[in-house]
């Protein structure tokens, strides 16, 4: 009944956390299940620090990390229940899910507000989210009082709370070999399902035949959720940054821009191609899709260790200025588009984000206002785009031109490496995907 399940990285990870904690306490709980309508709710996330940490994606689950000499893992979840199982299918119970998982004990879910006092006594600090939820805050303070409540028996409460997640984002933003496995799979389904995409589509279809069809390539590798609402944005509808209708049917001489990667295993793809419904860029078209496709390029050379964690922001911003004017969409010299920031007419978004489990991924990207270096096992997105409204000061022939390229990108020793590299992009190379 049980899978076998591979503990090591999570055992290692808690490793780290032990390490940092010292004589404290770590407590992280799961996330909360959420109702969608009345009795259905929506398909269970678990929350992504704590599946960093357990692998245990049931929900109502918290784990507790007791630092110092006792040290021990303890996790605690959800009871067997044969009704519920029933119902709702298999859950672990905690002997199993002891076993499986590789914690030290394991206790009912239940049994946690009891618990937490006994297991709060003497410890000083206390490592915990803090202000994500107002509930979880409220049973930790109210688990504070109850110690306070015991300090005649000879018990002092921890002082001080702090927030657990900022140890977990510095974690989370060097990824370990087995994250690496898992993005290196999530990118090459989101790259089949765009390739799948660009043969299916046909002017005269619907936005959601080709959402469909990506849908159906995630699904069929187990990939069963995208990591964030597609984007399917045919003809002026690749001008709206978050377009999620899906609702238009696609024109003869239309692009298409499709923002959609999977979440595979817990963790996020990011792809964005654009391309021709009818199979051939207009000249118009392939200007500006050039003009992306070469700022992208550029940015790819720059993410490498070493570099700051701002600078492909600036070269994506330096290489589409200068495009803009070579296509007479903005006037003045170079430095003077950088300068007035004249650009963000057609380019209004940043280059690109962490990415891991969540497709905005934990860590900081500044730390005291400096910009992060980038380091090998770093994983972020390049995607710059254009993106070119009605408007009396553009010639017409670029209106509704809506184009972004976008890549994941694992930062290496001596360079980068792009998960995504599989997906169609020149010129040629999308024509050809879309003439299949
Ligand atoms: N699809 C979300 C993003 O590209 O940031
Ligand atoms: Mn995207
Ligand atoms: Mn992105």
């Amino acid at each position: 009944m049980n899978a076998l399940v591979d503990t090591s990285p999570y055992v290692a990870r808690r490793e780290r956390v032990f390490a940092a904690i010292g004589d404290d306490i770590a407590i992280l709980p799961t996330a909360p299940e959420v109702l969608r309508n009345r009795d259905t709710g929506f398909l269970y996330r678990h929350d992504s620090h704590f599946y960093y940490l357990t692998g245990f994606a049931e929900p109502e689950a918290v784990l507790v990390m007791v630092g110092g000499n006792e040290r021990k893992a303890i996790l605690f979840c959800r009871e067997k229940n044969l009704e519920r199982e029933i119902w709702d299918g298999y859950r672990y119970g905690p002997d199993a899910a002891r076993e499986v998982f590789a914690f030290d004990e394991a206790r009912p879910i239940a049994q946690l507000a009891d618990d937490l006092p006994a297991l709060l006594s003497d410890r000083r600090v206390v490592h915990t989210p803090v202000g994500m939820n107002a509930s979880w805050d409220a049973q930790i303070s109210a688990s504070i009082n109850a110690v306070r409540g015991l300090s005649r028996t000879g018990v002092s409460a921890p002082s001080t709370v702090t927030d657990l997640r900022a140890l977990l984002d510095d974690m989370r933003l060097i990824k370990d070999s087995h994250e690496i496995a898992l993005m290196r799979r999530a990118g090459a389904i989101a790259s089949q399902a765009h390739a799948r995409a660009m043969r299916f589509a046909r002017p005269g279809q619907y936005e959601y035949e080709v959402e469909a069809e990506i849908a159906h390539e995630f699904i069929r590798h187990g990939a069963r959720t995208p990591a964030y609402n597609h984007i399917v944005a045919s003809g002026p509808n690749a001008c709206v940054l978050h377009y999620n209708d899906s609702n238009r049917r696609m024109q003869d001489g239309d692009l298409l821009l499709i923002d959609a990667g999977c979440e595979y295993a817990g963790y996020a793809s990011d792809i964005t191609r654009t391309f021709p419904v009818n199979g051939k860029f207009s000249g118009p078209q392939r200007d500006v899709y050039q003009a992306v496709l070469d700022a992208e390029l550029a940015c790819m050379e720059v993410l490498k260790p070493g570099q700051s964690f701002n600078t492909y922001h600036g070269v994506a911003e330096r290489v589409l200025s200068q495009r803009l004017l070579d296509l007479g969409l903005l006037k003045g010299t170079l430095d003077e588009v950088l300068e007035q920031k004249t650009f963000t007419k057609f380019y209004m978004h940043r280059a690109g984000h962490w990415l891991g489990m969540d497709v905005h991924d934990a860590g900081d990207y500044r730390k005291q206002g400096v910009w992060q270096t980038l380091k090998p096992g770093m994983v972020l997105t390049n995607e710059p785009g254009l993106y070119i409204r009605p408007d009396a000061d553009v010639p017409e022939h670029f209106w509704n031109i809506g184009v972004r390229i976008e890549d994941d990108v694992l930062i290496t020793t001596d360079g980068n490496e792009n998960l995504t590299a599989a997906t169609p992009k020149t010129v040629a190379e999308v024509e050809a995907a879309c003439a299949r």
